[in-house]
């Protein structure tokens, strides 16, 4: 991508998309544009201060440079797709991020249902057609606070909710499928370093990790091993390796469909999906700590990566090799065809124009 791409893509996020911001009111941190009482209202809390909330556009708030987040990168995520208006697996994302806030100790401050409700209101706000895509990223941060990592000197958690729009891969890139490069020194890390069930804001090791990866070519993804050398999972996406056996063609117990272990992938929540629709399909789906780079190549084998951008990509070559015949194999077909389905069908996410009530109906509230 040239700067100037680069430019022009800002330019078109900075015209369509809007950001939720939610964070404790202190004279002289709090951005003026969140004390506006004609833009934003006070948040109901059990905290000793007073919180606001608004929806404004990119240009109008910005979070403190004494946020945690933007010094330390003490925050926790989601990503999340609005496909053909609606919110895909919202619940899902709404409940990792309860499992990441609750693993790094961030408190948020409003309910879960509450939240979910700020992030539909965020995209109203924007005012999609119908049956846009878009993308939602959910950041609850450990808030302001004095410089210095330890988390006491942070009054209450930052949430902001940014609604964009979203390029996603061109549809002849299923058809065609994707190179993936490989990263070799730069490895993933499992719990020792940083929780891989944690969606947190630490990703400098992963873009280092694309960057190595795919130096020197156009490649979007690269696989990353884990500290012993086994497959881990892509930088923003988890990987599936594809076994067919003699027969797989009229016997779908001849398949068996390997992923990374959780213990250094991220718990994705398109790589779930996933696994559920293989399993119903018949096939054997595996969770394998030890998977070698070496098994993603050669005849009868077929790899995939997915992720909520991504959704289900097939793999045609890795670091250069091909897997199978290098075009995407029958079985990630069949998977891609079966994951769009899913995507289009309504009882597994929100519409993007629900109402408050049917919001928290949808979240148990
Ligand atoms: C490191 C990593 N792995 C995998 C994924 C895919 O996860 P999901 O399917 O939940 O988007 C992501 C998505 O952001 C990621 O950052």
């Amino acid at each position: 991508m040239s700067v100037q791409q680069a430019v022009d893509a800002l330019r078109e996020v900075g015209r369509t998309a809007r950001v939720y911001c939610c964070m404790p009111d202190v004279e002289g941190i709090t951005p003026l544009a969140l004390l506006d009482p004609e833009r934003t209202r006070v948040v109901e809390t059990d905290e000793p201060f007073t919180r606001r909330e608004g929806i404004f556009r990119l240009n109008e708030i910005g979070l403190s440079p004494l946020d945690h987040d933007c010094l330390y990168g003490d925050g926790v995520f989601e990503g999340i797709l609005i496909y053909h208006g609606q919110v895909f697996t919202l619940r899902e994302h709404m409940e990792r991020l309860a499992q990441s806030l609750e693993r790094t100790r961030i408190e948020l401050p409003v309910s879960l249902p509450e939240l979910t409700w700020r992030v539909m209101e965020t995209i109203h706000a924007v005012g999609l057609e119908p049956n846009a895509n878009a993308y939602i990223r959910l950041v609850v941060s450990r808030g302001i606070g004095d410089l210095g990592i330890n988390p006491a000197k942070c009054i209450g958690a930052t949430i902001y909710c940014i609604v964009s729009s979203i390029k996603l891969y061109p549809r002849e890139a299923y058809e065609r499928g994707i190179k993936l490069g490989l990263t070799k020194t730069i490895r993933r890390p499992d719990q020792s370093t940083i929780d891989p069930t944690v969606k947190s804001l630490n990703y400098l090791n992963n873009v280092m990790a694309l960057m190595e990866g795919t130096a020197g070519t156009d490649l979007m993804e690269s696989l990353m091993l884990n500290r012993q050398g086994f497959v881990a999972e892509a930088t923003v996406d988890n990987i599936f390796v594809i076994n067919r056996a003699d027969g797989w063609e009229s016997d779908a117990s001849r398949v068996r469909i390997h992923t990374p272990s959780g213990a250094y992938c991220l718990n994705g929540i398109t790589r779930a999906t996933i696994m559920e629709l293989a399993e119903a399909m018949g096939y054997t789906v595996v969770e394998d700590p030890h998977l070698m780079p070496i098994e993603m190549v050669g005849p009868d084998r077929e790899v995939f990566m997915t992720g909520t951008g991504a959704g289900v990509m097939p793999i045609t070559h890795v670091h250069g090799v091909a897997v199978g015949e290098g075009k995407p194999g029958p079985i990630t077909r069949t998977l891609v065809d079966a994951y769009r389905e899913r995507m289009a069908n309504p009882e597994h996410g929100l519409a993007a124009n629900a109402d408050r009530e049917a919001t928290m109906r949808y979240m148990g509230a």
